[in-house]
């Protein structure tokens, strides 16, 4: 059955983990997968959810079935955080959200669900983007093409490339816009570059799929859904992807979410009946745990307000670790200017390092980043970003 099987390459994220591991070096650092560790090196656990956590422990609940489209008071909690808690498409009813595992899953089913509404439809998704991006709508069987996105030259979005390109799209295209912290860029579009982009997709009758897997790790919960909230006031239907991975610091329960946004309730209920099959045909219905425990935090006034100042930490030591690699990338005599790291926004930083740079980086320090030059800052400590900083400066030399 098996004889006649090529070896599939490495994920180009996910892959860095497995060789990281691998890596006897002590000195090593992985600034490959967008995780966030504290100071010590290590994923947090946050207190809220170890409150929560523990409340669910002693409480000992049953593990039934979950609903296919996840608990009502989790898939609310979302539409709160996304829409703003007073939306009127939330009061209309015109907001169909499911739990998904992770944001990677929201893609999947919001892709697969996409597949059967229009399935000659082109995606189109930033260059660059997310890797996973093109990966996930191809597999769900989608044509997927790139609009203009990152100027190398201003270290800032091609915003007339992309609008020129939006301009031209097919009625019925779906355009996979990274909704803050752009992932790999950190380059975002400004509130006005947003409204541009609701009204070219209005004009030219497309999909707008909103991926929003930082919320929270640019400015803060509410100006972080700025472009979300444009799209709830344009009258548009959309379809919001979210992860609750990084902001929870929950990545191995895969908690996530697909928000899909209606003329009406009449609409909503069909196009979540649909949805539901999609959904049971793929895992039936998803885990409980990481739901539960993000719904109680973010439904206790007490737990959220817990969890969004240990989220406002993480967001300023990952500027600190911004400010901190620019400094010390001076100190160890690199002539080129970095600062353009310090704008950027959310975990990772686009340094223009070459990928031959970056192999030399893990070959001979052990640092590991992503081949097009994306590292995460939030890996970085005041133990490690010495270390780092002089070995970007020895590979920026050579
Ligand atoms: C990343 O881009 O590193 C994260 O979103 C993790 C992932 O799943 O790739």
């Amino acid at each position: 059955i098996f004889a006649a099987v090529e070896m599939a390459p490495r994920d180009p994220i996910l892959g860095l983990n497995e060789a990281f591991n691998a890596d006897t070096r002590t000195d090593k650092v992985n600034l490959g997968v967008g995780v966030y560790y504290d100071d010590n090196g290590k994923i947090p656990l946050l207190a809220a959810v170890k409150a929560a956590e523990k409340a669910r422990l002693e409480a000992m609940p049953p593990r039934g079935y979950q609903p296919i489209e996840g608990a009502p008071s989790y898939n609310n909690a979302v539409q709160n955080l996304l829409f703003g808690k007073d939306s009127a498409l939330i009061a209309n009813g015109q907001v169909v959200t499911i739990q998904a595992l992770g944001g990677t899953g929201a893609l999947k089913v919001g892709g697969d669900y996409l597949k059967r509404l229009n399935p000659a439809a082109t995606v189109y998704i930033s260059d660059p983007s997310w890797e996973n991006h093109r990966a996930i709508f191809e597999s769900a069987g989608f044509a997927v093409d790139t609009y203009p996105y990152y100027d190398p030259a201003t270290r800032g979005v091609n915003f007339a490339g992309m609008k020129a390109k939006l301009g031209e799209l097919a009625a019925g295209s779906v355009v996979v816009l990274h909704a803050c912290c752009h992932n790999p860029t950190g380059a975002d579009l400004t509130e006005a570059q947003w409204g541009e982009v609701v009204e070219a997709c209005r004009a030219r009758g497309l999909v707008p799929f909103l991926d929003m897997a930082y919320q929270g790790f640019a400015d803060g919960i509410e100006p972080d859904a700025v472009a979300v909230r444009l799209f709830s006031a344009s009258g548009l239907q959309f379809f919001v992807s979210s992860s609750f991975s990084k902001s929870f610091s929950l990545y191995g329960e895969r908690v996530g979410a697909l928000s899909i946004v209606t003329a009406d309730k009449d609409e909503a209920a069909r196009v979540l009946s649909q949805v539901k099959r999609v959904i049971r045909t793929n895992y039936s219905n998803p885990p409980t745990h990481g739901g539960a425990v993000v719904a109680a935090v973010l439904n206790a006034p007490e737990l959220r307000q817990m969890w969004e100042d240990e989220l406002a930490g993480m967001r300023d030591r990952i500027r600190a670790m911004r400010v901190g690699l620019v400094e010390s990338l001076k100190a160890a005599g690199v002539a080129q200017d970095f600062s353009f790291v310090i704008e950027q926004r959310g975990m990772f930083s686009y340094t223009a390092l070459s990928a031959a740079q970056v192999e030399q980086l893990k070959s001979e320090f052990g640092i590991y980043a992503v081949s097009t030059g994306r590292i995460c800052l939030a890996a970085l400590n005041s133990r490690n970003i010495g270390y780092v900083a002089k070995a970007i400066a020895s590979v920026a030399k050579a």
